[in-house]
Formats: C-alpha cells, structure tokens, sequence
C-alpha cells in the first residue's frame, strides 16, 4: 500500500462536504474516484496533495503518518515530491514552452541541473508522444489534448510514486479526451499508480482496477472495477451507471 487516508472531514462554510472519507491505494493500482458533481471529490484529491487543509483525517503515504489537518509545511512539500498532479484545466505556465513547462519542478523542486533537466523532459514528452518539434510550443498553440499530454508529461517527470487526476478529460472534445485515455492506459499498463477523478465512465472503465463511488462526501459503495461496473450493489449507484451511460 503506498496511500491510505482515514475518515477525512472536511467542512466549507458550514456544510459539511466530506463526512469522514477513507481509501487506500496499492502500489501499482489504479483507482477511480467517481460520483456525481458536488459529491466531494475534486475536494478529497486536493486535501490529500495538501492542496487544502483538511479539518480531520490521517494519511499513511511512503510508510509515513500525516495528520492532514495540521500538517507541517516541510510534511507537505516532502509528499509533494513524491507525487504528481495533473488537473482539469492543464494549469500549464502560459509563458513557458511544453519543454519549459516540464523542465520546471525538475529544475526548481529536484535541482537537476539544466542539460540533464532537459534530457528528462524531453524523453518523458515523447513518451507522451509529444515530438521534440513540439515541445518548443507554447500552450497557446498546443490542442487541448496536447496539453493535458504535455501536463501528464511534467507530473510523471520526476518518477512520482502516485500520480493525481482530477477530471482529465473533461475539458476535452471526445478525440481529443481519446488521446489523453490512451495515455493513461498506456501508464496504467506500465504499472504506474494512479488515483483518478472523473466523470468519464470509459476512462474509469478503460484504466481503474479499483472503483470508488462518492456521494454527499460519504463512500457508498467500493469494489473491483470489473465487479462494480457489471453488477453494483447500491441503487444509488446503479442510477448513476444508468444515467451516464446515455
Ligand atoms: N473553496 C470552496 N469554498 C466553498 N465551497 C466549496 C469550495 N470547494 C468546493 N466547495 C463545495 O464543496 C462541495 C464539493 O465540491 P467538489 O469537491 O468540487 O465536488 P466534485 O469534485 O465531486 O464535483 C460542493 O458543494 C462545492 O460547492
Ligand atoms: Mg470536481
């Protein structure tokens, strides 16, 4: 197990959104987080990256205990290190190139040194099959899924031992959200572990081996992807399967 979180609450101008969430992820695995919109999710993913503070919980991570309410600044940047994060909207630096882009937290937060920064970025954007021709472009002149591509690029950089997703498709067109699933399968395969937000029933289906249904910041049911997607349990689940398969 690389990441166990335990009865996260978390409450936004007094309504409580998250009602004492717990999950786990082994190494390796893939575990999709899905529910309907306002369910918590976005929230949960962000309290565990120390994005936002949590009001009460605990976090097991790398072998090490967090209490994510009061966790230290030095505790936040020492997980950080070790993990990536890749969201909605790329959140890409509008200024900086795609190899820019990736080079940054190799070279700021890992030190490396330029040239071998550059190697790194380079090597990790193919694989994500952005071509060197590429990687001098600046967002601007990238499609949505060659950025969201160019994101996943700079978050698996420095060889994260978890790798963050909230919603990465869904600011894409169909072809484009292909590409980006393509991506994430093929990580998925490599044995990459990943915890991923989305709406998207084909990704979930395509990458997860774990299934997570979040609703009004409890979990309601949890399973084998394959198990949870061909007979859920709950029927709150069940309309929801139903629903988004239209
Ligand atoms: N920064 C915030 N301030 C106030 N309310 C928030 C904030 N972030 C999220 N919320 C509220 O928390 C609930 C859960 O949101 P979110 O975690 O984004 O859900 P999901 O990602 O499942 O759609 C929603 O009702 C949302 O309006
Ligand atoms: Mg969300």
């Amino acid at each position: 197990m690389i990441l166990s979180v335990e009865n996260v609450h978390k409450t936004f101008e007094g309504t409580e959104v998250l009602k004492g969430v717990s999950l786990c992820v082994d190494k390796g695995d893939v575990v999709s987080l899905i529910g309907p919109s306002g369910a918590g999710k976005t929230t949960l993913l962000r309290c565990i990256n120390f994005l936002e503070s949590a009001d009460s919980g605990t976090m097991e991570f790398a072998g090490r205990k967090y209490d994510m309410h009061n966790t230290h600044t030095k505790e936040k940047a020492e997980v950080r290190k070790r993990t990536g994060f890749v969201f909605q909207n790329f959140n890409l630096f509008r200024n900086k190139s795609a190899l820019e882009n990736v080079m940054e937290g190799l070279v700021v937060v890992r030190k490396k040194d330029r040239k071998e920064a550059e190697d790194i970025a380079f090597a990790t954007l193919s694989k994500v099959g952005i071509s060197t021709s590429l990687a001098s472009h600046y967002p601007s002149e990238l499609s949505g899924g060659q950025q969201q591509r160019v994101a996943i690029a700079r978050a698996i950089a420095s060889n994260p031992e978890i790798v963050y997703f909230d919603e990465p498709t869904s600011a894409l067109d169909p072809e484009l959200a292909a590409e980006v699933i393509s991506i994430m399968k093929m990580l998925a395969d490599e044995g990459m572990t990943m915890l991923v937000v989305t709406h998207s029933m084909e990704l979930a289906r395509s990458v997860s081996k774990q299934v997570v249904f979040l609703d009004h910041g409890v979990v309601i049911e949890r399973g084998n992807a394959d198990e949870f997607f061909s007979n859920p349990k709950e029927a709150r689940v069940r309309d929801f399967l139903s629903l988004e398969r239209v």
